[in-house]
């Protein structure tokens, strides 16, 4: 038996300044405030300065956490990124964030798992750790969706920000960290939602304006009952492997695509609205960012008691969906 667990030891977020609001979206596209609003919950979303390449929001992030962490750049040994939207295929997101703050101990790669991409770098950091191959793994999830999506588009353009979450996860004493985790993927589902990259076929470009063939497009109302569902089950998987009662969760992290969703799920787990943490209203969906950016704004608002039993989970393109269980030990 291990004397030791794995959890979160520092957190961080960057959000760009720049804010679209519904009613600026009024201005753009066939749509009202109203109709978002009732159909999402969301009012407002973050966009970064067009020339501004998109890890500089990770770096920045990546930084607090490890600040945060009481750690320094040269402590890190792993860094694992996750993004809808790299700057480049290669090199990779966690590469060009590591060369930025310079953390230059580290080995650092990506993960595609979409919005569930935060859960299953937690999952496979949480592996490294406890084998005693590395001790502290920072994970940046960095998203600037606002580079992917057809701003003609009124049914994806609404969803959407920019934003970068981080944490760092090292050894804490063993009533607290990480308790459980499941990961899954539908690779038969992958078609309701496609973001094409080196190759587009026919049925893709059908699906999209002319030049816009690399831009998010999705089954809107396929993806909405997978994410009801995957929502639930994730959550109620991960508890019964955890062998803890929805009950004693404190707090739910879910993944903010859409507040009917959650509010879906949240019914179904027989949630209350304490127990759930909402920012998609002055975010849109962020993707793998979503549960870092909530964990951190929660944090340092002073949501979290140590020992609070907190539980993330996520859906996402893949199709994917993840869960993760721990106790708060900071
Ligand atoms: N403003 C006004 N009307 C809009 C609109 C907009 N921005 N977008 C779509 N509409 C219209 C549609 O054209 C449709 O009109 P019609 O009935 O005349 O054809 C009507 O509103 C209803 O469209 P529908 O797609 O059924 O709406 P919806 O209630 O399912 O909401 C989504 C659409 C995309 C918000 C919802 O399906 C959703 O959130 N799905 C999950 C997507 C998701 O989470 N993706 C991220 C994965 S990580």
């Amino acid at each position: 038996m291990l004397d030791f667990n794995v959890g979160i030891i520092g957190t961080g977020k960057y959000i760009p300044d720049k804010i679209i609001s519904n009613h600026t979206l009024e201005t753009m596209v066939d749509t009202t405030d109203e109709w978002i609003t009732r159909r999402t919950g969301i009012k407002e979303r973050h966009l970064l300065e067009e020339d501004v390449p998109s890890y500089t929001m990770g770096a920045i992030a990546a930084k607090q956490a490890i600040s945060d962490a009481g750690i320094t750049p040269e402590d890190v040994d792993l860094i694992i990124a996750t993004t809808e939207a790299p700057d480049y295929l290669s090199p990779s997101m966690a590469c060009l964030i590591q060369g930025e703050i310079n953390a230059k101990n580290a080995a650092a790669f990506d993960v595609n798992a979409a919005c569930t991409g935060f859960v299953y770098a937690m999952t496979i950091a949480q592996q490294f750790i406890q084998t005693g191959y590395y001790k502290h793994i920072l994970i940046v999830s960095n998203e600037a969706l606002s580079r992917i999506v057809d701003w003609k588009n009124r049914s994806t353009c609404i969803l959407f920000g920019d934003a970068a979450g981080a944490i760092v996860l090292g050894k804490v004493d063993k009533e607290y960290g990480i308790k459980e985790s499941y990961i899954a993927s539908f690779g038969d589902l992958g078609h309701s939602i496609t973001i094409p990259c080196c190759f587009v076929s026919e049925d893709e470009k059908k699906k999209r304006r002319e030049g816009m063939e690399h831009t998010i497009w999705q089954d809107g109302s396929e993806v909405f009952a997978f994410a009801v569902r995957a929502m639930t089950d994730a959550t109620n998987l991960v508890l019964e492997k955890a062998g803890i009662s929805i009950n004693d969760v404190d707090m739910v992290v879910p993944h903010q695509a859409n507040l009917r969703i959650i509010n879906g799920a949240a019914k179904r787990l027989g949630l209350n609205d304490e127990q759930i943490c909402v920012i998609l209203q002055d975010t849109g969906n962020i993707s793998s960012a979503s549960i870092p950016v909530a964990l951190d704004i929660s944090a340092k608002n002073g949501k979290l008691k140590k020992g609070d039993i907190l539980v993330f989970v996520a859906f996402g393109g893949g199709l994917t969906c993840g869960s993760l269980c721990l106790s708060w030990g900071k």
